[in-house]
């Protein structure tokens, strides 16, 4: 049994999280961000099963809403949803003309909001703070829903963003969550650890999610998790994917066509190389053997050793002398 001030912080929640929705899908004052949404993509079954609401242009409508129901200020505010300002204790809503998405806890409960402005204006994503019911290294996105489907497969699809997990439900991959930014914690790879015996990657294909999947690959690999990392092109993210080349692509030739964590690497050191020409072939060749000098099990570097000769025509017993200088000058 919780306490009764975080029972009235996540009845806040509740009662906001339905009156956004109802604010974007039934009044002329959401139809912006409605039509906004759906430009982009979301369809009416998505906005419903994620219940993505609408705050309205107000300095103080949520103040004005949850204290006309007897809300107490302090934990409002305590609950991230009004700010006090310093100068005369006057308050106002922290999330004012965005798309608003709700944060479910594994319950259902709705414990946080993340609210999309609907233009350029920063920050692209406003979050409620961390309180006494939202930290956000803990929660994954999306967990709540995802849950059978990821317990079904013992298998799960880690995305950065929201709209990229709510296109990849919507392409029929049911089993994805959210790490809301780039940032996989070690509280997040427990819960993962715990669910499934393997996670597929899927992180935005520019230089911060890929940095990114190398990080989240590893942490995951050493809690003995079996990872995957999804490739796409250079700068899209897989909610872009999915709107340009469609669902049964991503499907097949993302989710399905995720590599290793090797292969990934290998992937990476070709980014920007001209193979065709003789200094990028050796630096690439050279970075190569760097990686496999990290193997641990003589079966792998045997493996990748033999794939790198076969592609360059060089001599198997060149690579392996190489491979070794490295690994013994890197102790
Ligand atoms: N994020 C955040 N605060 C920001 C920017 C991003 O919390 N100022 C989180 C959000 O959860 C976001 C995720 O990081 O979904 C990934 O960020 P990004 O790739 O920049 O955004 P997208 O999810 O691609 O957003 P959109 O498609 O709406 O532009
Ligand atoms: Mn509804
Ligand atoms: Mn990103
Ligand atoms: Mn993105
Ligand atoms: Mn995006």
């Amino acid at each position: 049994q919780v306490s009764p001030d975080i029972q009235h912080m996540l009845d806040a929640h509740e009662v906001l999280r339905k009156f956004y929705h109802h604010l974007l899908v039934n009044t002329k004052d959401g139809e912006h961000a409605l039509e906004y949404l759906l430009g982009r993509g979301f369809t009416m079954e998505s906005i419903e099963k994620f219940q993505i609401g609408y705050s309205l242009q107000s300095w103080d409508f949520v103040f004005k809403f949850l204290t006309k129901r007897k809300f107490p200020l302090e934990i409002i505010e305590k609950a991230g949803l009004i700010i006090r300002r310093e100068k005369d204790g006057s308050y106002f809503d922290r999330f004012r003309n965005r798309i608003m998405f709700p944060i479910f806890d594994r319950s259902g409960n709705t414990i946080a909001f993340s609210g999309r402005s609907l233009g350029d204006d920063e920050p692209k994503y406003l979050n409620s703070p961390e309180t006494p019911i939202f930290n956000k290294s803990k929660i994954l996105y999306n967990f709540h829903l995802a849950r059978p489907q990821i317990k079904k497969f013992q298998h799960a699809v880690l995305f950065e963003g929201f709209a990229d997990v709510i296109s990849a439900d919507l392409a029929g991959v049911e089993n994805g969550v959210g790490t809301m930014g780039t940032s996989l914690t070690e509280d997040h790879v427990s819960v993962l650890k715990r669910n499934v015996q393997s996670v597929t990657i899927c992180y935005d294909s520019d230089n911060a999610g890929i940095e990114a999947a190398f990080r989240a690959a590893s942490m995951l690999s050493h809690a003995d998790c079996s990872v995957r990392i999804a490739v796409m092109p250079d700068g899209l993210d897989p909610d872009d994917y999915i709107k340009k080349f469609g669902p049964e692509r991503f499907r097949h030739e993302v989710i399905d066509a995720s590599v290793t964590l090797m292969a990934f690497k290998l992937l990476y050191y070709r980014r920007g190389k001209k193979l065709q020409h003789e200094g990028d072939r050796l630096s690439y060749i050279e970075e190569v053997l760097t990686e496999i000098s990290k193997l641990d099990k003589a079966v792998e570097k045997d493996f990748y050793l033999r794939q790198l000769a076969d592609e360059f025509s060089l001599s198997l017993d060149a690579l392996k002398e190489q491979e070794k200088q490295i690994y013994l000058s890197d102790r």
